[in-house]
This record gives structure tokens, sequence and C-alpha cells, in this order.
């Protein structure tokens, strides 16, 4: 299983669309995958149609639910076929706050450890973040493989990605060597000259953007409105290609990584 971080400190820069359209390109090119929603808006779950205060959710894998089985919420059929969601709501900010305050017990590796469990299961886990770096954030990138920035070009734009770079640094130096930044992924995207930019500003500021941008186009809304992925929903526009072209450029550079560390391993 290849675990995947999506996260900003800004709201509203399409973590969400993005990781569900990721999950679901994923799937479709035949991959198990699990989404699991670390923000306590719970947005992925409602999407997922699995919001719920009477089922267990991510809140209980970090405040000691030994079994993450009893967690995942199977997939139903539909527009997002079978991907297995682990879902959150706002019993999250309580979580935080329980294991800020349990020391008994590793506190940056609760999800970690219950993903362990289920490696096999799964090609990809997709971990949907909060806007925020609290510590159901650290414990997403404490267990991922790889971090996807998503960001729009806007005003404030670029206000907090040095943070979210630091914290990366952070967590792979003290909890999880294997942490890779994937790249930032544009969202929202306009073709004009202050796009464009903001797109070299970006560039200048941080050492990897994927060459994929996602466009602006309000079939994304829509689509989210009927709990669709943009590619059912739409599956000519802009925003639905770009998705499609998204996940072959992150697969191309899996297949690239993995070809340096064979011919580094001689
Ligand atoms: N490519 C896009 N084109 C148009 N609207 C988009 C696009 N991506 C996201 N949105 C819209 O932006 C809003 C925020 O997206 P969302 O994924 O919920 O952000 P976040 O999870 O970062 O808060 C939603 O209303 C969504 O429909
Ligand atoms: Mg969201």
């Amino acid at each position: 299983m290849r675990t995947i971080s999506i996260i900003n400190l800004k709201g509203g820069v399409g973590k969400t669309v993005t990781s569900i359209n990721m999950a679901y390109q994923l799937m479709q090119r035949g991959s198990r995958v699990l989404l699991v929603d670390c923000d306590k808006q719970g947005n992925t779950s409602k999407f997922m149609k699995c919001h719920s205060y009477d089922k267990k959710s991510l809140s209980d894998i970090l405040t000691g639910t030994e079994n993450i089985g009893e967690v995942i919420v199977p997939g139903i059929s539909g527009a997002m076929g079978y991907i297995d969601v682990i879902p959150a709501n706002m019993t999250l900010l309580a979580a935080d706050r329980r294991v800020m305050l349990d020391t008994t017990k590793p506190q940056q590796t609760r999800i970690r450890s219950a993903l362990e469990q289920i490696r096999e299961d799964y090609t990809f886990c997709i971990i949907d973040c909060a806007p925020d770096i609290n510590i159901s954030v650290i414990n997403a990138l404490a267990a991922s493989d790889d971090v996807i920035i998503p960001v729009t070009i806007d005003k404030f734009a670029f206000d907090g990605i040095k943070e979210i770079l630091e914290q990366i640094d952070d967590v792979r130096r003290y909890y999880n060597p294997r942490l890779n930044f994937a790249g930032c992924l544009i969202t929202s995207y306009r073709d004009n000259e202050f796009n464009n930019d903001g797109v070299e500003t970006l560039k200048a500021m941080c050492s990897r953007v994927f060459d994929t941008k996602i466009k602006w186009t309000q079939m994304v809304s829509a689509s989210v409105f009927v709990s669709e992925p943009v590619s059912v929903y739409s599956p000519r526009c802009g925003a639905s290609k770009g998705y499609a072209k998204f996940v072959d450029e992150y697969e191309r550079g899996l297949a690239s990584d993995e070809h340096d560390r064979r011919a580094a391993n001689g």
C-alpha cells in the first residue's frame, strides 16, 4: 500500500476535490483504494455518504480503537465504485486534544500503526488533511509515502507553503524518513497572465510542481454537489482531463523513483 497525504494550510484550495478525484482515477486503473478523511469538517465523508456520529471514525483510531477494520466503511457501488473510507466528523477536535494529553503512547504514529494492519489490502491510501498542522495531520504525514500540496493561484496563494515544507522536513527527520514531497498541484487554474506569473513564482519557491494543472470549471462544484467524481459528471471538461493527466504524471514519478532506487542499489 502506498499512502499519500493531500495537505495545505489553506482551505478551499481543492484538497478534498483532489483526494476524491485522485482516488477515483487510481481505482479506474485497477487499484484498491482507501480514502481517509482527516478533517473534522468531514467533507470527504459527506461526499462518500458516510458522515455520521453513530459510526466509528478516525477519532477512534487516534484515541485507542485497536482494530482498524471496525472503522473502515466499505465502499458502496455507484459513481465512486468500491472505494473504502475511514470517515471523520467534529469529534476529531476532541480526539486531537486527547492525543496531545496522552503521553503514555506514541502520539505521532497512531494512524501509521493502524494502517500497518491493512497494508496488504489496498494499493493506495489517500488522506484528505485538514487546513491545519495539528496532531492528526502530523499523524497523516508520519503514515505517508508521498505528500501532495494542492494550490490555487490567488492573492494569498502561497501563504503557508513554506511552513508546510518545513513541517514535511520535520516529520521526515523525526518520524518518517521515507516521506517524499511529490509536489504542488495547481488547481482552479485559469490561463491568463496573472495565473501564469503565479505559476512561475510558485516554481521559484518550491522544488517540485506538477506539470499538469487542473483547470477551473464550474463542473467541479456541480460534480461535488451530486457526489460524483468530475470524470463521471462531465468526462470532457478540463478538470476531468486534468485529473486523469495528473494521476498519469504521479504514476510516472513513482515509476522513475523506483527506477532510480534500483539503479542506486545496483
Ligand atoms: N478545478 C476546480 N474548478 C472549479 N472549482 C473548484 C475546482 N477545484 C475545487 N473547486 C471548488 O473549490 C471549493 C473548495 O474545494 P475543496 O476541495 O473542498 O477545498 P479544500 O478541501 O482545500 O478546502 C469547492 O467548492 C470546489 O467545488
Ligand atoms: Mg476539504
